[in-house]
């Protein structure tokens, strides 16, 4: 494969498969193999939200992989060493094949097997999702407000996502962890509210400073609302002290609350502050490409290998696009340039 690959931390690299040039300082050495992945299964979406979407009909990619082509791509993962797999999107759950495929990546036996979800299908399918071995969900939900979902969602159904949150609970799922996305003159003076709504249900709330990345690029400058800021209004319900990452789980820092050690709530700051330095994930586009960043389009395409039901193949190109993964010391994530031009929804957040 003609992917230029030499060790030095800055260089222009050109990836001929995918077209794409780019400046992005990568790591001396890759490091162990990635240990987390997420997986767009589809970068098809029934919401539209306002910092992910420009519309409801900006289109979608072509060449999605089918679901004998995923098998092969979740079998080269196991191979190459992957532990944690999360199905992301898009929207996962409007995959027609959704159980069956979360039913072969159990039998792959992997470590973690996680799910990001809008539950607007999740009151239909959270049982079957979990007798098909699926671990655990997380739920975006932006606000409690019926009339202010359907705008930040572009016609989104409040009623059947928290019939959906209902029906997790319900099917043993637990923790259940809730993303909220916070938008200045949108949904900020909502976070008590969703704070204890979510206490109440024993449910793990977290709150999203909004990224520029794909459309949130052209929110941040307006609507950005900091960790610390949220933090500041939560105040009263959290213990004064520092917020700490559950190691290994990604980059949200939590926090627990006043009046009971057993809850917590999380921040993640993608924002004023990155976290690429501790990032061990590879994520996977709606088209088999391996992706090293979340903030840039590089990656490998495997499209063809998991189409021809090559593992193998697949397994050497994990690889390279794991040496392909920036230097996180050097990098600053989605607030790095190339960050606004990515397409959310193809790559799985
Ligand atoms: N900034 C912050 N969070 C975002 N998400 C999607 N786009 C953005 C953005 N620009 C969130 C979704 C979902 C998670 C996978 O990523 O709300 O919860
Ligand atoms: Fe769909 Fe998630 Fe993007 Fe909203 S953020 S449009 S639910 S993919």
């Amino acid at each position: 494969m003609a992917v230029v690959n030499d060790p030095t931390v800055e260089k222009r690299r050109s990836l001929p498969m995918l077209g794409v040039r780019s400046l992005v300082p990568t790591r001396v050495s890759a490091g162990p193999p990635p240990r987390s992945v997420r997986v767009s299964v589809t970068d098809r979406c029934d919401f539209a939200c306002t910092y992910c979407r420009p519309s409801r009909n900006d289109g979608y990619a072509d060449g999605r992989l089918m679901t004998p082509a995923w098998k092969t791509m979740f079998e080269a993962l196991r191979r190459a060493g992957v532990r944690r797999v999360r199905l992301t999107g898009g929207e996962p759950l409007v995959h027609p094949e959704i159980v069956a495929i979360v039913a072969h990546l159990s039998s792959l036996g992997f470590e973690d097997l996680a799910l990001t979800t809008n539950a607007s299908q999740l009151a239909r399918l959270a049982r079957p999702l979990r007798d098909a071995g699926l671990h655990r969900v997380n739920v975006s939900i932006d606000t409690l407000d019926p009339v202010r979902f359907r705008e930040v969602t572009r016609g989104g159904d409040l009623d059947a996502v928290l019939a959906g949150i209902d029906a997790a609970i319900e099917a043993g799922f637990s923790p259940i962890k809730l993303n909220t996305v916070v938008l200045r003159g949108v949904n900020e003076n909502e976070l008590e509210r969703i704070l204890l709504w979510a206490w109440e249900k024993r449910l793990l709330p977290r709150f999203l400073e909004v990224m520029p990345i794909a459309e949130g690029a052209k929110l941040v400058a307006d609507h950005l609302v900091t960790a610390a800021e949220m933090r500041r209004a939560l105040d009263a319900h959290l213990l004064p002290e520092e917020a700490v990452t559950d190691p290994g789980l990604g980059p949200a820092k939590y926090v627990h609350a006043r009046h009971d050690p057993a809850l917590r709530v999380g921040f993640i700051t993608g924002t004023s502050d990155t976290f690429c330095e501790t990032c061990d994930r590879l994520r996977v586009s709606s088209t088999g490409v391996l992706r090293p960043c979340l903030a840039t389009d590089d990656g490998v395409d495997a499209g063809a290998p998991a189409r021809a039901g090559d593992a193998e193949a697949i397994v050497e190109q994990i690889g390279l696009a794991w040496s392909m993964k920036p230097d996180g010391t050097i990098w600053k994530g989605c607030t790095e340039e190339t960050a606004a031009g990515v397409s959310m929804r193809a790559i799985g957040g």
